[in-house]
């Protein structure tokens, strides 16, 4: 879902709807505007923004000030009517609204009983009409109406409100959901993210919680819900608009899976020189003592970034001593978790929004944890939320399904590990030092890794029918099979389980026969051995097993029907490269599936939802 307004000197319609298109990549399933030109005109269409352009191709959108809205269905099935914009009963105001309204369920009572009257399934429609009775039984400004309302909804939101009455002013606030001002010369944008913005300006205010901003007569006002002037913050962005086009590739995953190297590259500068016996990362520096001090380690998180915790989970145990818990944020949040204070908590997100993971780090802070954050997304709200973090520098990454962000934040936790073994004493310098000499080499195995793709490919086009797949690995590599599985769900529609190994024998194995294709990672390892026998299993079930192995492996080809290879490195350092032929092999499937790859069906790239 995604939010972008726009006033100043140019045409708003042309600017929102690129916007628009621009935050596609979130995930929507309908789109609108309302655009300000004599009327305050809504138009607004269930499916891409591609359809809603068609659309207003014989309406009249002319005008220096609107907004768009990208939705992402919560309340209410994707249709027409419940896209936003929605107008008040009035038909004076309209609102675009991110996150959920807790409490509409009573306030859209007690709004019907004063007679207002409503059109979508929204409780965004609640709130615009929240806003409008407290305008009205107040008799006070727009303004003063929102700042009112906040106050009565539970939930989370980032809102922009447009009002008949006040034809040149722009109303917004959040909580919760993200947002961010862009200033330009003579103009103001207002979007969910950067990317919309960064090819007019650089110049960034990211909103905090619980702020209302109007922008009204070229002035940006920022004020608190208590009404108290802020000072904005002015950041300059650098991303280049490069990063966020396709820039030859088909699609934005493929770019992203072959911008690997250089992402890896990216998270790695600065931070690591082996020759130097450098090994450091500024945002930890300063944790170092506590992280080597720490009882527990938890990490929270959700999705691609959840499995990447758990590769965390053996690099730090196995390097650092220490023991890690991993959990999805939104089962730790609600479990009344025993967090000490003198554990640490490591939330993992590439978008820095997930609701789940942003209030699980609200409950550990609360329970006097420390908290440290692995972001992608620079100025993000867990970014923000954290103590102190490291962001991963993988670049915007904009096809849903995570690829480069993963490689990122695993890079991101070897070197915490590494440099938390350093200090604990649990690692030897000579090993450490072979890790990052090895760690340096990656973005080179990563690059050969990917010149699979041609085969993986031919693979692609043997299993594309398949109803359902399965991925085993263990140590190392199990955490890799469900991430996966997860790609392949996540784009193809094809059912997959990713499965420790050895565990398959307690149930997976009764689904094995001549149709189901078996994704098995043996690389080089200690397990390896232990997962040979895992081949056979699988192999006397007549499962169709397509291995992962290391290159020079002369056993499991003899036994699979299908061998990648993927080059030789330390088993700490094996997801890096073992999850690039499982990236490609989703994509290639999804494709041939007709998928939409980049932007699949029900899925958010930024889930501010809880
Ligand atoms: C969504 C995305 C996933 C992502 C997950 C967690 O489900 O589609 O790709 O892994 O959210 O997101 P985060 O931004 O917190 O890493």
């Amino acid at each position: 879902c995604g939010i972008v307004a726009y006033v100043g000197h140019r045409e708003a319609c042309s600017i929102i709807i690129k916007g628009l298109k621009r935050l596609e990549y979130r995930g929507y399933d309908s789109a609108g505007v309302a655009l300000m030109n004599g009327d305050l005109n809504v138009y607004k269409k269930k499916g891409k923004v591609s359809k809603l352009e068609n659309y207003l191709t014989d309406k009249d959108t002319h005008g220096n000030i609107g907004m768009g809205h990208t939705r992402w269905a919560t309340h209410g099935e994707p249709n027409d009517r419940n896209a936003h914009p929605h107008y008040s009963s009035s038909g004076k105001l309209a609102i675009i609204h991110n996150g959920i309204i807790e409490n509409y369920a009573t306030l859209k009572t007690l709004l019907i009983e004063k007679g207002h009257t409503f059109q979508s399934d929204t409780d965004s429609e609640v709130f615009i009409n929240l806003i409008e009775d407290i305008k009205i039984n107040s008799k006070c400004t727009l303004v003063e109406a929102v700042r009112l309302a906040l106050h009565e909804v539970v939930g989370a939101y980032a809102i922009v409100v447009l009002s008949k009455d006040d034809p040149n002013q722009l109303v917004a606030a959040r909580k919760g959901s993200p947002l961010v001002v862009g200033i330009g010369e003579g103009e103001h944008f207002l979007a969910s993210d950067a990317t919309p913005i960064i090819e007019y300006t650089s110049d960034v205010v990211y909103i905090n919680d619980q702020e209302i901003v109007v922008i009204k007569d070229g002035e940006l006002d920022i004020r608190s819900k208590e009404d108290v002037k802020q000072t904005p913050y002015i950041q300059r962005l650098e991303l280049a608009l490069e990063s966020i086009e396709k820039g030859g590739y088909e699609h934005f995953m493929l770019k992203e899976i072959f911008e690997q190297p250089r992402s890896i590259l990216d998270c790695l500068r600065g931070r690591m020189i082996p020759e130097k016996g450098h090994l450091m990362m500024s945002g930890f520096f300063e944790y170092e003592n506590k992280f080597a001090k720490a009882n527990r380690i938890l990490i929270v998180a959700c999705g691609t970034s959840y499995h990447a915790g758990l590769v965390a989970e053996y690099l730090i145990e196995d390097l650092a001593r220490v023991p890690v818990e991993v959990e999805y944020a939104s089962e730790f949040r609600y479990r009344n978790p025993i967090i000490n204070e003198n554990d640490i908590v490591i939330a993992i997100s590439q978008s820095g929004e997930t609701a789940d993971t942003l209030a699980a780090i609200e409950l550990a802070k609360s329970k006097g944890a420390t908290i440290f954050g692995i972001c992608n997304v620079v100025g993000s709200s867990i970014a923000r939320a954290t103590d102190a973090g490291a962001y991963t520098h993988a670049g915007p990454e904009i096809g849903v399904a995570s690829t480069k962000a993963f490689t990122a934040q695993v890079t991101v936790l070897t070197l915490i590990a590494m440099i938390m073994g350093r200090r604990r004493g649990t690692i030897e310098t000579t090993k450490l030092n072979q890790l990052m000499v090895e760690l340096e080499s990656i973005p080179g195995k990563v690059e050969q890794a990917l010149q699979l793709d041609e085969q993986i490919q031919k693979i692609s086009a043997v299993f594309k029918d398949a109803s359902s797949f399965l991925y085993l690995g263990r140590g190392y590599n199990f955490p890799v099979a469900l991430e996966g599985a997860l790609k392949l769900k996540e784009i193809s529609y094809i059912h997959a389980e990713g499965y420790p190994a050895a565990e398959m024998k307690h149930g997976p194995i009764a689904l094995i026969d001549e149709h189901m294709p078996v994704v098995v990672i043996a690389t080089k390892d200690s397990s390896y051995e232990k997962i040979v026998s895992n081949v056979q299993e699988v192999r006397a079930r007549k499962g169709k097993v397509i291995a992962v192995v290391t290159e020079g492996d002369n056993v499991i080809p003899s036994m699979a029907d299908y061998v990648v290879e993927v080059p030789e490195t330390n088993e700490h350092l094996m997801p890096l490269l073992s999850v690039i032929p499982l990236q490609l092999l989703s994509y290639h499937i999804a494709v041939m599936r007709g998928c939409n790859v980049d932007q699949p069906r029900n899925l958010a790239k930024s889930v501010t939802v809880e």
